[in-house]
């Protein structure tokens, strides 16, 4: 089935949030892994903190927070890694199924656009970075509203510019916490579970469940 919108969470969907650390490894050193799992709990933590508490900093801003955060945790790193990892974080690698699922649904007739927490202007460096330009609408911003998803009013922002219904649109990323807030919007949803996570959020199921986007070709 094809549906005629098909919308795409950034960070963690289209881009590998962990290709920043894993690009400068040696400079970050032993608590690599560990450090870049803190970094991005801590982001995602910021940002529903905030929400809730209506005290908005831009999720640049939250990502610079989280990294020192997850830093300080992990003993430390230097100035130089520090700029270096928030440099890479502008330019994730896409993952690989990104760029042909794109390109095919978008050879369906069936429009293609990033619905993210990211800034505009964070969000069009990594899609240019990684080749994706061509392939997705200009992106929607959770910044335009100065909150961040799961309000509803930040999936509500893909309706008010396309006019289709809920229903009529197809939501999928890896974060099954935001499956589960387009879920309670209305949107037919696609977990893509990447890492083969258990789930959650039980009452809020997706419609599918897939471990990459390649599925959207067949569903
Ligand atoms: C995003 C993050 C939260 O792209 O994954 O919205």
């Amino acid at each position: 089935m094809v549906f005629p919108l098909y919308v795409f969470d950034a960070y963690g969907t289209l881009f590998d949030v962990h290709s920043a650390v894993a690009r400068h490894r040696v400079l970050v050193g032993s608590q690599a892994e560990r450090l870049s799992e803190l970094w991005r709990t801590k982001q995602l933590e910021y940002a529903w903190t905030r929400s809730l508490m209506g005290a908005y900093r831009d999720f640049d801003a939250l990502t610079r927070d989280a990294l020192d955060f997850a830093a300080a945790r992990c003993g430390g790193i230097s100035a130089e890694a520090r700029e270096k990892l928030l440099e890479a974080y502008e330019t994730l690698d896409p993952y690989a199924d990104a760029a042909p699922v794109l390109a095919a649904l978008r050879a369906q007739g069936a429009k293609t656009v990033i619905l993210s927490n990211g800034t505009t202007a964070g969000l069009e460096r990594a899609v240019h970075s990684a080749g994706l330009a061509d392939l997705l609408d200009p992106s929607l911003s959770a910044d335009a509203l100065r909150v961040f998803k799961t309000a509803p009013a930040v999936y509500r922002m893909v309706c008010d510019r396309y006019g289709f219904r809920p229903e009529q649109i197809s939501f999928q990323s890896s974060n099954r916490w935001d499956v589960a807030g387009a879920a309670k919007f209305g949107f037919r949803t696609v977990w893509i579970n990447r890492s083969g996570a258990p789930d959650e959020y039980l009452d809020l199921p997706p419609t599918l469940i897939a471990a990459s986007l390649a599925a959207l070709l067949d569903a």
